[in-house]
């Protein structure tokens, strides 16, 4: 028994964000962004559009193109880690807003891994011959951390007013964050498949806790009470933290190991595989693990340029355009791979 994916589909915020606008509003430059991460622009969603109904778009593209309505799905599972709501999670809000029938939903979190960790899971499900249809969805909206009040609306020509010289330095001091982040969502449709090459052959993911606070969010959380305070909106203890050098040393160690690991399960060379999807967070991570790895630029598709790094919409999202544009075609080696707060990583091997 095979997981196929059968259909993928995309759904991006519809605010295309320059880099240029971004330093209206902040002490960054073009030059320093491109440089440092390869990002050009990236998208945000329009207000009140969420990880949910961005979701949705994606999820109802790829029904349609694996030819599928709601009725054939057996379960849902959607990786976020920005719900619409604290709780419920976004399983729920897409299987009432896309008319599913009540079916069981799974919400899982892993951050920049929420993709890779969903398709581990819908191959275990199939496996397990509990289910023969799943939808996967990998949504995650970041404009909500942003502190929308000191003049990020300029970046959606919400306004044309200028920051003040206390909303430009405040909005400084989280520029090493902001400017890396984007919001899209990419979804697929995982069958069961008792014939032929096709399918998922492998995966190996990890976690590391003991490095939690290389990227975290703080304050809101249950460890405290009342589990969100003034307080902590007053010192912004709601906006992620991250030690990006650390979280770039992990990640251009931790991904390469986890490839040669799965590769190894499967019994395959590195050397043979076609494409490698590899979460887009910074470019120079994109380049540092296919260095690592010996593996040829052409290989190595990257879109990060584009909608900056978008958590766990960044591998459906590249999966999905490189099946439109045929990088990926029918009997490739392709191996997902991911590292994210938590720290979790790993990679999944996969025959297109
Ligand atoms: N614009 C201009 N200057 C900036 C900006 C900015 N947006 N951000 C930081 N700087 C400045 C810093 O203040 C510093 O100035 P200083 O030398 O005067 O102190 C200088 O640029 C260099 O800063 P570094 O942090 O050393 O820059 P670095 O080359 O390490 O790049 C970056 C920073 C892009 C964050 C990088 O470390 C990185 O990509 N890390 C990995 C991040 C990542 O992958 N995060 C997502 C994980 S996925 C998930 O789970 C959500």
């Amino acid at each position: 028994m095979k997981s196929v994916i059968t259909g993928s589909g995309i759904g991006v915020g519809k605010n295309v964000v320059r880099n240029e606008v971004l330093s209206r509003i902040m002490d960054t430059s073009d030059e320093w962004i491109r440089t440092r991460s390869g990002i050009e622009q990236r998208h945000y969603a329009d207000p009140g559009q969420g990880s949910a109904e961005m979701g949705i778009e994606a999820a109802q593209r790829a029904l349609a193109a694996a030819g599928r309505t709601t009725a054939d799905i057996d379960t849902v599972v959607f990786a976020t880690m920005t719900p619409n709501y604290f709780f419920p999670g976004n399983g729920p809000v897409l299987q009432a807003k896309m008319g599913f029938g009540n079916i069981p939903t799974f919400d899982i979190r892993q951050q920049c891994s929420g993709f890779l960790y969903g398709l581990d899971l819908a191959d275990s499900l199939i496996q397990s011959r509990k289910f023969r249809r799943i939808l996967l969805v990998g949504s995650d909206v970041h404009t909500p951390f942003m502190p929308w009040e000191r003049g990020w609306g300029i970046t959606i020509g919400e306004t044309d007013r200028q920051v003040t010289p206390e909303e430009y330095a405040a909005n400084t001091k989280i520029r090493d964050r902001t400017v890396l982040f984007g919001d899209g969502a990419g979804a697929v449709v995982i069958e069961a498949s008792e014939n032929g090459e096709r399918g998922l052959i492998a995966s190996k993911l990890f976690t590391d806790g003991s490095n939690i606070k290389a990227l975290y969010v703080r304050g809101v959380g249950f460890r405290h009470r009342p589990f969100i305070s003034k307080d902590e909106l007053d010192t912004e203890d709601h906006i992620p933290v991250m030690e990006g050098r650390e979280v770039f040393k992990q990640a251009v160690s931790r991904m390469p190991e986890s490839v040669r690991a799965v590769c190894d399960v499967a019994g395959v060379k590195v050397g043979d595989i076609d494409v490698l999807l590899i979460h887009q967070a910074n470019l120079r991570i994109v380049e540092g693990v296919a260095k690592q790895l010996g593996l040829p630029a052409e290989k190595v598709p990257h879109n990060i340029e584009r909608y900056g790094n978008t958590t766990a919409g960044t591998l459906p999202i590249l999966y999905h355009e490189c099946v439109a544009d045929g990088r990926i075609k029918p009997g490739m080696l392709v191996c997902f791979t991911a590292l994210g707060s938590g720290l979790h990583w790993g990679a999944v091997l996969y025959r297109a």
